[in-house]
């Protein structure tokens, strides 16, 4: 008896680790093209020509120029970098934010981006962008925390915060400004509409909650309390962006500069607000982010003619009245509603996100900007480093999706 249960036994243990072993061709793409991302976005750190620490945006130099450091697309970077625990990147990106933030710069903390030598870009442009500092806020916070947890409390204190005003800590400085700027208006992630941002304040009240934590575990407790009471009431304004008569989270409230005819207020920004903050304010199933989220399916759906051709999913742009290059998918906003599916256990639905993104990349596995809304062809910003960081997320939140689930529920993944 004995050995007739054991032999049932192997036998089904076998099975189910021979179906999760033996990746379909969809998924041995995914770890392939992951490991591309992971190479192309380390060639954007730090390149030939810039300083330590800096991320590029892309390599083009024209058409556009994106051979700058900008303060989000960098922190967003670097989290994934965080993620991979390479402390040395991490240490140059840590003294050159810092070098940031003492250039005298012409709107200070919340000016967007800075030349590859480390000076703040003067030109003119959408200015400020508040979300730069409670994004580079969160990824370090995040990081502190590893690093605590590591023993490496001196470090910590050294370079990333340290409990005294005026602030000589990157992270202390970036949540001084947050806690004292998030009332004012200020540019989008887009670059286009100054006003308030669902996207830009949500950044900044988890900034905030998690900044006071930290500065808890490190006794700064009169801050912790300050950016706590903060963020309790900056979460009175985030309410606002909740419109209970659509059901919808819309992005900008009280425009008040930039671009005027974005009417639907549809924005993907929200669905990147939710993934980048990863705040317990608007947990991943909320209805309206999921309205929201289908609103935008619809619109792009309808609007994209490459939509039309029977390809899965959806190309997903930044927000329908979109005119940048004109206004096109993009490849960061796709991986963001795989990374969504994902993370709310959509496994299928995800896949089909990431199947979609497939079909427009070429064999090489690089990654521009955008995909033409009618030919199907990558343009703009080659090798934009965020959007191979957002695959990396995507990919990563699949892991954790299929890692939860039951194992012959994981192999009947849909293949495209
Ligand atoms: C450059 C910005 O980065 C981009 O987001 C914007 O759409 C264009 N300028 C046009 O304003
Ligand atoms: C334009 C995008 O709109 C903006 O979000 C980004 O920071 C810059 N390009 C650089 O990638």
């Amino acid at each position: 008896m004995k050995t007739r249960g054991s032999f049932f036994l192997y036998t089904f243990l076998l099975f189910f680790s021979a179906s999760a072993w033996a990746k379909n061709e969809f998924e041995q793409w995914l770890d392939r093209q992951e490991r591309i991302s992971w190479d192309r976005l380390k060639a954007n750190i730090h390149p030939e020509g810039t300083v330590p620490g800096v991320v590029i945006a892309s390599p083009s130099r024209q058409d556009p120029d994106y051979f700058f450091h900008w303060v989000r697309d960098a922190a967003l970077v670097m989290d994934v970098i965080a993620g991979g625990g390479d402390f040395a990147l991490m240490d140059r990106f840590i003294r050159f934010s810092r070098g940031n933030q003492l250039a005298p710069a012409l709107t200070g903390l919340g000016e967007p981006k800075f030349h590859v030598d480390g000076s703040p870009f003067d030109g003119p442009w959408g200015r400020p962008q508040n979300d730069g500092p409670a994004l580079r806020a969160l990824t370090l916070t995040r990081y502190a925390r590893t690093l605590l947890r590591s023993g490496q409390k001196e470090y910590v204190l050294q370079h990333l915060y340290r409990p005294e005003i005026p602030a000589h800590t990157v992270i202390k400085a970036d949540l001084e400004f947050v806690a004292h700027h998030w009332r004012a208006t200020c540019f989008d992630l887009w670059e286009e509409v100054k006003g308030h941002h669902f996207y830009t304040r949500l950044a900044q009240y988890q900034a905030l909650l998690e900044g006071s934590d930290l500065a808890l575990l490190l006794n700064d407790t009169g801050a912790a309390d300050f950016y706590r009471r903060q963020a309790f009431a900056l979460a009175t304004e985030l309410r606002k962006h909740f419109d209970s008569s659509r059901g919808l989270i819309l992005n900008t409230l009280n425009r008040d500069e930039g671009l005027h005819y974005k009417d639907s207020n549809l924005d993907t920004a929200v669905v990147l607000a939710v993934l980048h903050a990863r705040s317990q304010f608007v947990p991943v199933d909320d209805p309206f982010l999921k309205n929201t989220v289908e609103a935008l399916e619809r619109e792009f759906h309808r609007i994209y003619a490459v939509n039309h051709k029977g390809f899965p999913a959806t190309a997903i742009g930044r927000y329908p009245e979109d005119r940048y290059y004109g206004g096109n998918p993009w490849f960061l906003t796709t991986a963001a509603l795989a990374e969504y599916y994902y993370l709310r256990g959509h496994l299928a639905q995800g896949d089909a996100y990431m199947a979609r993104i497939k079909i427009h990349l070429p064999e090489n596995g690089a990654m521009d900007e955008q995909i033409d809304r009618d030919s199907g062809y990558m343009l703009s910003a080659r090798d934009l480093t965020w959007s191979y960081a957002s695959f990396i997320t995507a990919v990563e939140a699949r892991k954790r999706a299929v890692g939860s689930r039951h194992p012959a529920e994981a192999s009947a993944v849909e293949i495209f």
